[in-house]
This record gives C-alpha cells, sequence and structure tokens, in this order.
C-alpha cells in the first residue's frame, strides 16, 4: 500500500515528506515534481506569498537515475518565507530557546482551527496552531501525491480538473460545460489542464472567468472571502477499483475522505449525486448497454464511474466543495484567550480564495487515491509488473 506523511510549519524552515509503497521502475524527475508545485500557486485572489515562494523539491532517497527504486521517498520543500530577509520567522519559530520576547498570539480567527486548536493542546499562543493548521502543508501533499500521478500516467489513467464556482459565480448544472469535456476520454483527463491553468481561476470558460475575477476584485475590495467548487476527473480508470464488501474499501468513500482531509474542503460530490436527491431514479441511473461481454459501454455518466464503491470504468468525477476563506481583512468578533475580552479579529496575510489552488490539491490526492486502489486490486513490486498484471 502507499502511504505519506507530511510534516513542517507554514513559517518553519522546510516542509518534510515521505512517501512509501512505491512501486520500482516508475520515472521521476524532479521537474514534473516542481511543475505540479507551480500548479498548486495558480489562481487570481491569491495572498502575497505566491509572488515569491519557489517550491522547488529536494529529493533525498527513494529514486536513482531518474527512477524509483522500491524503497521510501523522503523529500523537503524549503519555506522562502523563513528565508526573507527581516521576516523574523526564525526567531518565532526557533527550535532551541524560550521564546522569550516573541509575541503570543491570542485572537482566534473564526472559522480557522486556531481557538479550538489551542483549547484542545494547552497552548496560550496560538502561533503552533497557525502555522500547521494552515494550507501550506498541501505542497508537500502535491510534492507526496505527484509521484502516485506519474506511476498512473504510466498505466493510462490521467487526473484533470478545472474550477466551476467561485462564490456567486459559476455553472449551476454539469450540462452547462459538458461541451468543454468533450472528447476527454480518449483525450485523456490531463489535456483540461492546459486549458484550465491558462484561465486565471482555472476556469474552462472565457467569460466566467472575466466575470469571476470581477467578482473576487469586488468581494476583496469589502474585505470580505470565497469558496467555490471543482470537479476532478479521471480517465483510463479499470474496471473494479475499490469494493462493495467492506465499508472501508468503498472507493467513493475513501476519495471522499481524501477531498475532505484538505483544509477548508466541505463537501464531496461523486458523480451528480447532489442533483440526484432530488431527480428521479429514471433520470439518474445510467443504462448499461450492450456490450462484448467483458465490457458495457453506459449512454451517459451520472454515477461519476463509481457504483457500489467499484470503479466502473467510465471516467471518475469527483466534485469539492470549499468554503470561504477563514482569513477575513474586515474583522469579525472573537475574544482575546487571554483576558476574554470582545475583540475584532487581526489580520494574518491570506488568500481572498483559494478554490483554484485547491482544485490542484485535489488532483493530487485523488491520484493517491487511486493509485492505491490499483495497487490493491493488482499488487506487483515494479511498474513492469503491474503493468503486466493490468494490461496496458
Ligand atoms: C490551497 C488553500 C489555501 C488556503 N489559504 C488560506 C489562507 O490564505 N488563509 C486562510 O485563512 N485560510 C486558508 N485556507 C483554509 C484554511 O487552511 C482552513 O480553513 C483552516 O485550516 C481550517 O480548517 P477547516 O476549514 O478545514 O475547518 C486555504 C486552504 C487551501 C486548500
Amino acid at each position: 500500500m502507499l502511504r505519506y506523511l507530511t510534516s513542517g510549519e507554514s513559517h518553519g524552515e522546510a516542509l518534510i515528506g515521505i512517501v512509501e509503497g512505491m512501486p520500482a521502475g516508475v520515472p521521476v524527475t524532479r521537474p514534473m515534481i516542481d511543475e505540479q508545485l507551480a500548479r498548486r500557486w495558480l489562481g487570481f485572489g491569491r495572498g502575497g506569498r505566491a509572488k515569491f515562494e519557489t517550491d522547488q523539491v529536494h529529493i533525498y532517497s527513494g529514486i536513482r537515475f531518474s527512477k524509483t527504486m522500491g524503497g521510501p521517498i523522503a523529500m523537503r520543500l524549503d519555506n522562502a518565507a523563513y528565508r526573507k530577509d527581516k521576516s523574523g520567522w526564525p526567531d518565532v519559530m526557533a527550535i532551541d530557546g524560550d521564546g522569550d520576547g516573541v509575541e503570543k498570539i491570542t485572537l482566534p480567527r473564526p472559522g480557522h482551527a486556531d481557538l479550538t486548536g489551542a483549547q484542545k493542546y494547552g497552548l496560550d499562543d496560538i502561533r503552533p496552531v497557525i502555522d500547521r493548521s494552515s494550507a501550506r502543508e498541501t505542497a508537500m501533499r502535491v510534492a507526496c501525491c505527484s509521484l502516485a500521478r506519474v506511476f498512473l500516467r504510466e498505466l493510462g489513467i490521467q487526473v484533470g480538473s478545472h474550477v466551476t464556482r467561485i462564490g456567486e459565480v459559476g455553472y449551476d448544472s454539469p450540462t452547462e460545460y459538458a461541451h468543454h469535456l468533450k472528447g476527454i476520454e480518449s483525450a485523456g483527463a490531463e489535456s483540461i489542464n492546459p486549458d484550465a491553468d491558462a484561465s486565471e481561476v482555472r476556469m474552462l470558460d472565457g467569460d466566467l472567468t472575466r466575470e469571476c475575477i470581477e467578482h473576487i476584485k469586488a468581494v476583496k475590495k469589502g474585505g470580505d472571502s470565497l469558496g467555490g467548487v471543482y470537479e476532478v476527473i479521471v480517465t483510463g480508470v479499470p474496471v473494479g477499483l475499490g469494493s462493495f464488501v467492506q465499508w472501508d474499501r468503498k472507493l467513493d468513500a475513501r476519495l471522499g475522505r481524501a477531498i475532505l482531509s484538505i483544509q477548508a474542503q466541505k463537501g464531496v460530490e461523486i458523480g451528480d449525486g447532489i442533483a440526484a436527491a432530488s431527480e428521479r431514479g429514471s433520470r439518474v441511473h445510467d443504462p448499461i448497454s450492450a456490450g462484448d461481454r467483458r465490457e458495457f459501454p453506459r449512454t451517459r455518466n451520472r454515477a461519476g464511474g463509481i457504483e457500489g464503491g467499484m470503479s466502473n470504468g467510465m471516467p471518475i468525477i469527483v466534485r469539492g466543495f470549499m468554503k470561504p476563506i477563514p482569513t477575513l481583512i474586515k474583522p469579525l468578533g472573537t475574544a482575546d484567550m487571554a483576558t476574554g475580552e470582545q475583540q475584532p479579529t487581526r489580520y494574518e496575510r491570506s488568500d481572498v480564495t483559494s478554490v483554484p489552488a485547491a482544485s490542484t490539491v485535489a488532483e493530487a490526492v485523488v491520484a493517491m487515491e487511486i493509485a492505491n486502489a490499483v495497487l490493491e486490486k493488482f499488487g506487483g513490486d515494479s511498474l513492469d509488473e503491474i503493468r503486466a498484471r493490468i494490461g496496458r
């Protein structure tokens, strides 16, 4: 099984990641990972950090001569924020000493991990919570999961995504953007990424992109923030990943957990699951066509490629729903943890919206889940062995 762990604080020296279980023989280069890290910085409405973080991965183990060796892969990403002149972060995040003279943060932001995190860990300073709960951590997650993406690509399985809504601007139904996804099954899901990445909000429609940018500008002016919706698509998926036989083997459940594990993601939809709740069964379920006794095509894919917790061979469609960013320029009510007094919130450098970035993180975590499900079904210690088993 593939598993990974991340470590590191947003303003500490670096993020660290370890990926274990990657088969041998997968071709991996540093630019392949850096390319995905750069995509995580995409999006209109990002805060100042996007301008100076370069995110170039350092690899310490598990890869030799541009191929995985089968052992654990250890990686590091430096935080440029920590090294910035006069940033003060080396003092604020010092490993040694007693923190004498470092300001304590005592005003928790509503909607963030601040208050509950400080209560849970018995802290009189919110800084440790701010720094570890921050979505800076997703940079290392993207690095770790990029390896899974490369592995899948070798097997003809591709992952792509696009944003379908930011705040009040977006599509009301998937039929409105279906024309942008025509031919995606044969072209592969990654074929939509260049167009999505070229849009400042990762949307496939030029008019909506412009509308979204105006919306973000107006909301920023009011000191507020926005959430939104994105869609992750996986093509080339073999039939039978995941299983109906046990709750924790269901592929849809595993994808749901992966999406909800990303900071600020509050909803997941598989296929047209949310709309389906208010429609009739005859419109929702995908008819099965005559087949060659091995493959049976579907006339539509409202199930999003998963039935009974298993991939059915159609593209997998997962939508993620992100809440508005909790850090606001416009103050909200909070209480000072030190005095108990009511206070306005303090502002910490922040994005207005991060839905475009979240969509790229979602691609990454979905890739990791699919790669795991592939390994579970087909097994194998090397790419060649898995290729032979899967017949690709
Ligand atoms: C890519 C990405 C970027 C984010 N950027 C910010 C940010 O700049 N400021 C902020 O307050 N929250 C940001 N968040 C959201 C917080 O990390 C998240 O709301 C917080 O950790 C609390 O967790 P919860 O929303 O899952 O309950 C971001 C989330 C993602 C996925």
